[in-house]
């Protein structure tokens, strides 16, 4: 199932209601590379504080460099190894955690999360199927790729064509199909004042 929409209460842009963390990737069918810069530019134009710009991206392409792939491959979780054998594509993203004047930057990570959205959002106008993971050794995998300390590896997430939930293993394929769930509006938004009890 290649479109799980959002069950919305109220209309919002279907780009952003059709998203969705499919796990079903088509076998053997490479996310031209093209596709995968027009990823990151889509990233590369979030908003930051101070416009730093904080996020970084290692990305490893199967069909360009599959000894690369395989390296950031073994640094996630066996979870997320299970269902990612068709993943063509893995970013990593990561967090420059100082600023230009060595101070810490406290938005880095929140700056890197909107970029990494606006890369999901890209994938799915795309309809590229694109899931984010924090299911991954972060140490393994700054080791691995000589990260600097000031770089925090925050998520990976992998990219490929939509595939068929058929040939997921049962219990991943019928989390395909589930319905989409949200807490209600009223614990998320507080009007005017903080209405919810500790
Ligand atoms: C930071 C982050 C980490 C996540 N880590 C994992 C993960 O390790 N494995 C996984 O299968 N899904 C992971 N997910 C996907 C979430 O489970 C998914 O986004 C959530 O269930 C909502 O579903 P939706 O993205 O289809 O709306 C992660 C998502 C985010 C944003």
């Amino acid at each position: 199932m290649s479109h799980r929409p959002a069950p919305t209460d109220i209309d919002i842009h279907p780009l952003i209601a059709g998203r969705w963390s499919s796990r079903a990737y088509a076998a053997d069918k490479p996310v031209a590379h093209e596709d995968v810069v027009a990823l990151l530019e889509a990233a590369r134009w979030a908003p930051s504080a101070y416009n730093v710009q904080p996020w970084r991206f290692v990305v490893f392409e199967k069909s360009a460099d599959s000894a690369a792939f395989e390296r950031a491959f073994a640094t996630l979780v066996p979870f997320n190894q299970s269902w990612n054998a068709n993943a063509q594509v893995l970013f990593a993203v990561l967090a420059d955690t100082l600023t230009a004047k060595g101070t810490a930057n406290p938005t880095a990570a929140y700056d890197a999360g909107a970029a990494a959205m606006a890369l999901l959002l890209q994938a799915h106008a795309k309809d590229l199927a694109a899931h984010s993971m924090s299911g991954f050794d972060a140490n393994a995998f700054r080791e691995a790729f000589a990260i600097p300390e000031r770089f925090t590896p925050i998520a990976m997430i992998s990219v490929a064509h939509h595939g068929d939930a058929k040939g997921l293993p049962e219990a991943l394929a019928e989390r395909e199909q589930a319905p989409r769930a949200r807490l209600p509006m009223g614990d998320l938004a507080h009007f005017g004042a903080w209405t919810q009890a500790g």
